[in-house]
């Protein structure tokens, strides 16, 4: 539905963004994700019609947005926006803001108002409201209905829920995947949160320096980073020097397979912390056995910082807490699955 070709951007002599290429089908949720300043706001402008590209293409629904010769300007593109902040009206009313850009009597708009609130599952008390006067996850669903109220195709979202608190960021990320899913309505999510850009994608598309590093559906990007930077990026990492031979790796915590090896030869492998399971050591077989040598305790989770017995290596893991974990102590290390290798 949405096709960016070979897109690139300067501002003045900063090269923005740099041949970006993303297909983006109806209905679908991507994320781009990356760390600040890596270009994503520009690309979202550039998408909507804000910028204009230095070079490349943009073709939604098989008409060009943009080519060399050609323009659309953005209140043609059927693309809706909900910018990163400042996104509301401060002088206009709740039902005014989203009523902003409707056609119509005023019977008909109000009417259109109440269903577009509906929608976005707000309170038709708040319709009389200034923005200061409703919580940062209503502005959010204000802002959210006012784009949906042009009926876009597409709807870009730039880290729309990065003021909210933890629980509220999580439910109004649903809530919106939800209804933009249920209204056919294409997004793209911006963001710096790899979870929120995990959870919410069917696509995700990683973003380092103007150009993408990595796109595919979220649990392949995870489990298989072309990289270091963007394993990192997306969660917590075990890295680990590895001798491969045969696509086997042979490592500090034993031989771990490595299905898709290109090269025999030394590298750096990858594990994930869910493929480690630590347990206090006892008769049983394991890949390793490690001594905690120190528990950095957050509630649920506690970090462990491990030194594998028999190397110099140590490797810090989230687990799950336990109350017989303890400094000093030693531990079998189970590992489940494969490896990748991250260079
Ligand atoms: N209008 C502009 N003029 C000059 N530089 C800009 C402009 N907009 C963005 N930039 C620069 O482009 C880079 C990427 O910015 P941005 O797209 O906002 O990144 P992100 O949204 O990933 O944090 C930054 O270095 C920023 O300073
Ligand atoms: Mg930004």
């Amino acid at each position: 539905m949405l096709l960016l070709e070979n897109i690139s951007k300067k501002f003045g002599t900063a090269q923005v963004l740099n041949n970006i290429n993303l297909s983006v089908t109806s209905g679908s949720r991507t994320a781009i994700v990356g760390p600040s300043g890596s270009g994503k706001t520009t690309l979202l402008r550039l998408i909507a019609g804000f910028e204009i590209p230095d070079s490349g293409r943009i073709i939604l629904h098989d008409r060009p947005l943009f080519t060399g010769g050609s323009f659309v300007p953005p209140h043609h593109r059927k693309i809706g926006f909900v910018p990163q902040e400042g996104a509301l009206f401060p002088h206009l009313s709740v039902a005014k803001n989203i009523a902003w850009g409707l056609k119509g009597t005023s019977k008909e708009i109000e009417q259109q108002v109440h269903a577009l609130m509906e929608r976005v599952a707000l309170d038709h008390s708040l319709a009389k409201r200034w923005p200061h006067e409703v919580s940062g996850g209503q502005q959010q669903r204000v802002a959210l209905a006012r784009a949906l109220a042009q009926k876009p195709a597409l709807m870009l979202l730039d880290e729309p829920f990065s003021a909210l608190d933890a629980g509220l960021r999580n439910a109004t990320r649903k809530a919106t995947a939800e209804l933009l899913t249920e209204a056919g309505v294409a997004a793209i999510l911006v963001t710096h949160d790899q979870n929120e850009a995990l959870s919410f994608a069917t696509q995700i598309a990683v973003i380092s320096q103007g150009s993408f590093a990595q796109t595919g559906r979220p649990i392949e990007v995870y489990s298989n980073p072309i990289n270091q930077e963007t394993a990192l990026f997306l969660g917590d990492a075990i890295l680990l020097p590895g001798q491969i031979r045969d696509a086997k790796a042979y490592t500090a915590l034993g031989d771990i397979d490595v299905p898709d090896a290109p090269a025999d030869g030394c590298h750096t492998v990858m594990l994930r912390p869910e493929q480690l399971r630590i347990e206090p050591c006892h008769a049983r077989q394991s890949d390793a056995v490690a001594t905690i040598m120190h528990i950095d305790f957050s509630g649920f989770f506690s970090t462990l910082t491990l030194l594998i017995n028999a190397s110099v290596q140590t490797i810090t893991v989230k687990v799950v807490t336990r109350a017989d974990f303890k400094p000093g102590i030693l531990v079998n290390v189970l590992i489940s699955g494969s490896a990748v290798i991250v260079n």
